[in-house]
């Protein structure tokens, strides 16, 4: 598509389809996965205008997030709760209740994704999944090396990662949380459908890597290679290193 405006329209229009095709209702929940970052933004942003025009509604939708810092604050303006909530879920009619982020503050983090994990199965498990991916192939904090089939887990960043998200915590490496809950590649895999949102020059060689060459552990996103239903929708730019 020409642009990251494009994309993200395109994107929010496939969320529209999809949930209305599926026709969720009382105990009949549209499950769908999310994921917070710069490329998603528009796309929110078209979802709450369809909210606002009458054409879409979130009552009985299911959200689960990618990921989440340990150790935020939730109002800290770099968690990802309240990412969601600002960018989001404020705005549209979902119930909170439905709306499941990790929760990076939780006193047993494993038994948190173990219980994450739980309510995805719970819930029927995920029918939609959008992601975003990283310069570096990542998706969700499923970072270079990370295995194919993991699920739900506390991550150590890398320290890459830690540089890359300074800018985000006053540049000062020290504030960066170390740690973060991650959705495996596995548990993403597992989604009935996975779009991945991808725009900008700097992930061109992140797609290169996704679609053109073997499944990787080191370009964890192209696990998705081997999903049978997985839609990378991209920009002009993000496209240049394609053959
Ligand atoms: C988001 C996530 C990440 C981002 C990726 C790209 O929950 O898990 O995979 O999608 O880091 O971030 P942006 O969109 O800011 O380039």
């Amino acid at each position: 598509l020409e642009d990251a405006g494009v994309v993200a329209d395109w994107a929010a229009r496939f969320v529209l389809q999809r949930i209305t095709q599926f026709a969720p209702g009382p105990g009949r929940h549209f499950v769908l996965g999310l994921p917070t970052g710069g490329t998603p933004l528009g796309m929110y942003r078209r979802l709450i205008d369809f909210y606002k025009e009458g054409r879409l509604s979130f009552k009985y939708v299911t959200t689960f997030n990618m990921d989440e810092y340990v150790g935020l604050p939730r109002d800290h303006p770099e968690s990802y709760h309240y990412y969601m909530w600002n960018e989001f879920f404020k705005h549209v009619d979902i119930d909170p209740g439905n709306a499941h982020v990790l929760d990076g503050n939780a006193a047993d983090l494993v038994g948190e994704c173990r219980r994450f994990e739980e309510l995805i199965a719970a819930a029927g498990g995920v029918h939609l999944f959008i992601g975003g991916i990283g310069p570096d192939g990542h998706i969700a904090f499923n970072e270079p090396g990370s295995s194919l089939v993991s699920r739900t887990r506390v991550k150590t960043l890398a320290y890459d990662t830690l540089e890359a998200n300074k800018r985000f915590f006053g540049n000062d490496i020290s504030k960066v949380p170390r740690q973060a809950l991650t959705v495996g590649v596995g548990t993403v895999m597992d989604a009935k459908e996975v779009m991945i949102l991808i725009t900008g020059v700097h992930k061109s060689l992140a797609l290169a890597k996704a679609v053109e060459e073997g499944v990787n552990h080191m370009w964890t996103v192209s696990a998705f290679q081997q999903h049978a239903q997985a839609l990378f929708v991209c920009d002009e730019d993000a496209t240049l290193e394609l053959r």
